[in-house]
C-alpha cells in the first residue's frame, strides 16, 4: 500500500470535506504531534516515574493518574498555542480552558478525554484520547461562552480518537466516512492502514460490565440475555469482550462488528445516567460509529440529537453495529412503553 499520510489524505479529499481548510490541517496536525508525545510515554510508562496515581481526584472524583495529567498538559499545551481554537474542555478540568489573550485565535473548539481507560495504564492494557470539534456558534469577535461548547453531537465537524495498543493508530472522520492511520515508528508518521472503514451490520461480541448486573434495570438484562441466548434471532451465542478500555472496546467491535453498553446503573445515585460522558467519550465515538454505518444510542434516542446541559454531563452509551444497537433500543422502548 502506498504511503498515505494524514494530511496528505486530508488535502486529496479537500474537495468532499470543507474541513480540509489549512486551520483544520493545522489543528489535526497538532492532535497528531500531541499523539506521538503521548504515546512515547505511554510506552516506557513503565520505565520512568509516570506510573501511578498523582494523589488528586478530577472533576469526576476520579483518581488522577500521572499518565492523565501528562496527556492533559500535552493536549492543552500544544492546542492552546496552534491559533486554531477559541477553547478546549478537557474531562479532566472542571471548566472550558479559553485561549490566553496574547496567543493566536481560532473558531475551532476541542473537547477531549486526554487519557481514556487510565485504570488500565500500569496494566500495559491500550488505552487512549478521544477528541471532539465543533465550530463556535458566536461571532469571532465575541468572547466565547458554554452555549458555543453546549452544540448537540450531530453539529460535530470532526470527531477521533488515537489508540496506544500493540500498535499506535489514528481513526477520524470529518463526515466523510471514517479513515484509519497506523504509526510507522521507523518514520514517524501515520500512514492510512485502514480506508473509509465500514462497521459490519451485525456482530458476534457484546461488551459491557456484567459486574453491574444487578445494578442494571430489566430492559438492560434482557438485551444482555439476547446476546447470550443461542435461540436469538441470530440464532447464534454472542462472545464476552470487555476490555474496560472505552476506546479499546469500541475499536475491536468498530472492526470486527459488535456492540459495546455502558447502560444506567444504580450503583451510585449521583450517577444515575452510569459512567461515560456525553462531550468527550459518546459525541465522538457516536459520530465516528454513524459515518462507519452503525449507531450509537442512550438506549433509545440517538446520541447525536442528545442537547447537552452541561460540560461533564453522563450518559448511558450503547453502541456498535446498527441492527445490534436497535436490537437493544426495542428492548428499551418495550420497556418504556
Ligand atoms: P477514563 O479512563 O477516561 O475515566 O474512562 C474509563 C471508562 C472507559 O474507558 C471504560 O469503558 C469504562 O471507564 C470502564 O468502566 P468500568 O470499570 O466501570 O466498567
Ligand atoms: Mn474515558
Ligand atoms: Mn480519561
Amino acid at each position: 500500500m502506498s504511503q498515505i499520510t494524514v494530511i496528505e489524505h486530508l488535502l486529496y479529499h479537500q474537495k468532499e470535506s470543507p474541513m480540509a481548510t489549512g486551520r483544520f490541517t493545522r489543528l489535526l496536525s497538532e492532535m497528531i504531534l500531541s499523539g506521538k508525545i503521548i504515546n512515547q510515554e505511554v510506552n516506557k510508562a513503565g520505565l520512568v516515574e509516570i506510573l501511578g496515581l498523582t494523589g488528586e481526584t478530577n472533576v469526576q472524583g476520579e483518581k488522577v493518574r500521572k499518565l492523565d495529567e501528562f496527556a492533559n498538559h500535552v493536549l492543552e499545551h500544544r492546542l492552546q498555542r496552534a491559533g486554531v481554537l477559541c477553547a478546549l474542555a478537557s474531562e479532566e478540568k472542571a471548566d472550558l480552558i479559553t485561549i490566553p489573550k496574547d496567543y493566536p485565535q481560532g473558531d475551532y473548539i476541542l473537547i477531549f478525554d486526554p487519557l481514556d481507560g487510565s485504570s488500565n495504564i500500569d496494566a500495559n492494557v491500550s488505552i487512549g484520547t478521544i477528541f471532539s470539534i465543533f465550530r463556535r456558534t458566536s461571532p469571532s469577535h465575541e468572547p466565547v461562552t458554554l452555549a458555543d461548547v453546549l452544540q448537540r453531537g450531530a453539529e460535530q465537524v470532526a470527531a477521533g480518537y488515537m489508540i496506544y495498543g500493540s500498535s499506535t493508530m489514528l481513526v477520524y472522520t470529518t463526515g466523510n466516512g471514517v479513515h484509519g492511520f497506523t504509526l510507522d515508528p521507523s518514520v514517524g508518521e501515520f500512514l492510512l492502514s485502514h480506508p473509509d472503514i465500514r462497521t459490519p451490520k451485525f456482530g458476534k461480541i457484546y461488551s459491557a460490565n456484567e459486574g453491574y448486573w444487578h445494578y442494571w434495570d430489566e430492559a438492560t438484562r434482557k438485551a444482555i440475555t439476547y446476546f447470550k441466548n443461542p435461540d436469538n434471532e441470530r440464532h447464534q451465542v454472542y462472545s464476552s469482550r470487555y476490555i474496560g478500555s472505552l476506546v479499546a472496546d469500541f475499536h475491536r467491535n468498530l472492526l470486527y462488528g459488535g456492540i459495546f453498553l455502558y447502560p444506567a446503573d444504580k450503583r451510585d445515585p449521583k450517577h444515575p445516567h452510569g459512567k461515560l460522558r456525553l462531550m468527550c467519550e459518546a459525541n465522538p465515538l457516536a459520530m465516528i460509529v454513524e459515518q462507519a454505518g452503525g449507531l450509537a444510542t442512550d438506549g433509545i434516542n440517538r446520541i447525536l440529537d442528545i442537547q447537552p446541559a452541561e460540560l461533564h454531563q453522563r450518559v448511558p452509551l450503547v453502541i456498535g453495529s446498527y441492527d445490534d444497537v436497535s436490537r437493544v433500543r426495542e428492548f428499551m422502548l418495550r420497556d418504556a412503553a
